[in-house]
């Protein structure tokens, strides 16, 4: 294909080179926005009299059927062209002729780009988003459902307090609505738009940027052309914020896994969200868990990438800035696909409580509240806290459990020990005295479930 841009240099690229430079095997993706980008460009050229309302139809015309040719396959993307932007408007002056060479006028493919990019990411982002609010349905759902499950708190990953299983999950709906606020945050800034800027330094044609700028939909325009078109913050604001999810999925992927194994039994994964081994007939593998913990890497792969390649950047476009589209999409496209797989794991995971509460019932995970007992019958809580210890290393030592250690046995520890001591101890004592606001009682919990479901009304899509 004959470049585009051959004016001072012949344009005979080496075929290495010419592979090396060609960037449409990926930002081929982006023909929707491309094209939208360029109807909006046309339109704002004719209204402000740069080209003609003929040149426009004709223009608008051939855009729109290289779009439909391309959605319905009659029309392949020729990756011999070096990228989209060049085989859109190559295949459009091969169809309508001399007009198609006027639609580059005030603009150039760096702020074209620039476009399309924030263009494709808002749509990702807006996905991306759209699933977090499902998963985080879900697990409120799942969390609703565990209200009355007693199960082991962990410090430390030793057990430590009852806590309910609503309580444990509820924590990651907060992790979740974080993430939703901190990509509605990187699209305040992203939702500007850079078209009009030109190569760097604007242009001398009378153009509208704010037209351009509202017909696709942005806040604004970018106020400088030189940042218009050397900006990619907003990419590393997504990968940042797609980072954190993934860390939060991968945290969550761990406790499923932990939680699925004979050791803890505290759930069962749907088989449809697991598999087999091809040896060993008895297993049954928290595969996905496992590959969101493991594709949590690339995402943070995907981040440190582009903070690189952006890094000792001279104003204003380079072409290192081309790599910036491979790792954004990577990471969009890994974290869409790891939300797709966890709302339907999540929502088909089953609690085991049985177990759940069995394992409660074991490591003295009452002890805190053994001493709290102490302390607010008069003993200072240091004190309280060395009895309940000395307590707790005789149990270890005789194999017996708080609850199972006789009246007259607690007396000889302490005087203020009385028989409604084993009311307090009690695994869902400890789980319902636990009010303060944010704690692990049911009102708390149901506090926290309602603050989940007011947030769910307010951003569903
Ligand atoms: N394929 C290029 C990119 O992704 C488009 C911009 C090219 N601009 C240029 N001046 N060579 O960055």
């Amino acid at each position: 294909m004959e470049k585009m841009w051959a004016g001072r240099t012949s344009g005979d690229v080496s075929k290495i080179a010419d592979d090396f430079n060609s960037s449409i095997h990926f930002d081929k993706k982006m023909y929707k926005q491309d094209i939208r980008g360029s109807l909006e460009h046309a339109l704002m050229l004719s209204t402000v009299g740069i080209i003609s309302r003929e040149e426009y139809l004709k223009i608008a015309d051939g855009l729109t059927s290289v779009l439909r040719d391309i959605e319905s396959g009659e029309l392949t993307i020729d990756e011999s062209a070096e990228d989209i932007h060049m085989f859109v408007e190559a295949e459009l002056t091969r169809r309508i002729g001399d007009a198609g060479k006027k639609l580059h006028t005030a603009r150039s493919r760096n702020d074209q780009v620039a476009l399309d990019l924030r263009l494709y990411m808002r749509e990702r982002c807006l996905a991306v988003r759209g699933l977090l609010i499902s998963l985080i349905e879900a697990i409120k759902d799942k969390a609703y459902e565990g209200r009355e499950l007693v199960m082991p708190g962990y410090t430390h990953l030793q057990r430590a307090q009852p806590i309910t299983f609503a309580h444990h999950l509820l924590a990651y709906c907060m992790m979740l609505m974080r993430d939703v606020g901190r990509l509605d945050d990187a699209l305040l800034r992203l939702n500007v738009s850079p078209l009009g800027s030109c190569a760097l330094a604007g242009t001398t044609y009378p153009t509208n940027r704010d037209m351009v700028a509202a017909g696709l939909g942005f806040d604004g325009i970018m106020m400088n052309s030189i940042d218009g078109v050397s900006d990619r913050d907003y990419c590393v604001e997504l990968e940042a914020a797609f980072a954190l999810i993934m860390m939060h999925l991968s945290r969550f992927s761990e406790e499923i896994i932990l939680w699925s194994s004979w050791e803890f039994k505290f759930v069962e994964l749907d088989d449809a969200y697991t598999t087999g081994s091809s040896i060993m007939p008895q297993k049954k593998n928290p595969d996905m868990a496992e590959l969101v913990r493991g594709k949590t890497g690339r995402v943070y792969g995907d981040l440190m990438a582009t903070l690189t390649v952006l890094k000792g950047l001279p104003l204003a476009y380079n072409k290192d800035m081309q790599e910036d589209k491979e790792a954004i999409f990577d990471a969009t496209e890994t974290v869409e696909k790891c939300l797709e797989v966890f709302i339907p794991m999540i929502a088909t995971m089953r609690p085991l409580g049985e177990n759940m509460y069995n394992a409660a019932c074991r490591g003295f995970i009452n002890a805190t509240d053994l001493a709290d007992y102490l302390t607010k019958r008069g003993l200072p809580f240091r004190t309280a806290y060395k009895t309940v210890g000395q307590i707790v290393a005789d149990c270890i030592a005789a194999g017996k459990t708080l609850e199972e250690v006789p009246l007259s046995k607690y007396r000889e520890y302490s005087e203020i020990f009385d028989d409604d001591l084993y009311g307090e101890i009690s695994l869902r004592a400890c789980v319902e005295k636990r009010i303060s606001r944010g704690g692990t009682g049911y009102a708390s919990v149901n506090e926290q479930l309602g603050y989940v479901e007011n947030f769910l009304k307010e951003n569903k899509i």
